[in-house]
């Protein structure tokens, strides 16, 4: 017997709540991209229905499923270079820094953003001795950005041919990305809401916070700007700013860029 449209609504609603305990994000009834998602994952499963994957995921079993469901729940778009004034000022900060830097891309998605740093360090000769990190709380993310493989249409958003041909070779359908920069970054999952006890000359959050609820992104930029250095820099994305978040950071411009610097009393 089928589940009736308000305990199909039910279910969608309880694994939308789900989501946000699991990973701050707030996804809005018309998710349907999610939707579809989910009814694949389901199918995989050899679940009945929605009630049957809702009721899963609360025995939390198995492992692969919670991952499952993460995953399709977030949001990988990204580039190379994303947002080109931020990395035109980046270069700027590298060469006028003179010193190793810790470098965080959190929120890495697939490892453009992060490789994209360590290109620059590279052509910046800066790149012996940086600290990267790059962080994510979805697996299939953290997986693929190690992998550093890419197909056409990936490589063709943001990256030049100077560069591809710089930085990787061909696989069949894929450019796999020279082992030097893939080795120089760590990547580690870790959920955004929770703090790391490391501080960072540079910290890339682009496109992620605004995922989440005021709450929680008050909350998340607090734990960023703690893991700063007292010189060091935040990046949010452009379309994201500080307004109404009250976050210990003041805004510095830089070109045509907008960064976030800890305030002097931290
Ligand atoms: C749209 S991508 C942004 C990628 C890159 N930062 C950029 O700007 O191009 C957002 C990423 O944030 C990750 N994400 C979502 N919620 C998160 C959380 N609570 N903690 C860590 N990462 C999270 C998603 O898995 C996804 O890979």
């Amino acid at each position: 017997v089928g589940l009736s449209a308000p305990q199909q609504g039910d279910n969608i609603a309880a694994i939308r709540d789900w989501i946000r305990r699991e990973t701050g994000i707030v996804l809005g009834p018309g998710a349907e991209i999610f939707g579809r998602r989910l009814s694949r994952i389901q199918e995989r499963y050899g679940c009945s229905g929605l009630d049957d994957l809702r009721a899963a995921l609360d025995g939390a079993e198995p492992a692969s499923l919670r991952e499952e469901v993460i995953d399709a729940a977030t949001t990988q778009e990204t580039s190379w270079f994303r947002d080109g004034a931020t990395f035109d000022a980046l270069r700027a900060l590298v060469l006028s820094r003179g010193r190793p830097l810790s470098i965080w891309s959190a929120g890495c998605a697939y490892g453009q953003e992060i490789y994209s740093v360590a290109m620059l360090l590279a052509e910046a000769n800066a790149f012996d001795q940086a600290r990267l990190l790059a962080t994510d709380i979805s697996p299939h993310s953290l997986r693929r950005a190690r992998e550093g493989r890419y197909l056409s249409w990936e490589m063709a958003r943001g990256l030049s041919a100077n560069r591809r041909e710089r930085y990787f070779h061909r696989e069949g359908s894929h450019w796999v990305l020279k082992p030097e920069l893939r080795e120089a970054v760590e990547f580690r999952s870790h959920d955004l809401r929770k703090g790391l006890s490391e501080s960072f000359d540079l910290i890339l959050c682009r496109h992620v916070l605004l995922y989440f609820d005021a709450a929680t992104q008050r909350s998340a930029l607090a734990k960023l700007a703690r893991s700063l250095r007292p010189d060091g820099y935040l990046a949010l994305g452009n379309v994201e700013s500080l307004r109404r978040l009250e976050a210990p950071l003041r805004k510095v411009s830089m070109g045509g860029a907008a960064f976030y610097a800890p305030l002097p009393s931290m």
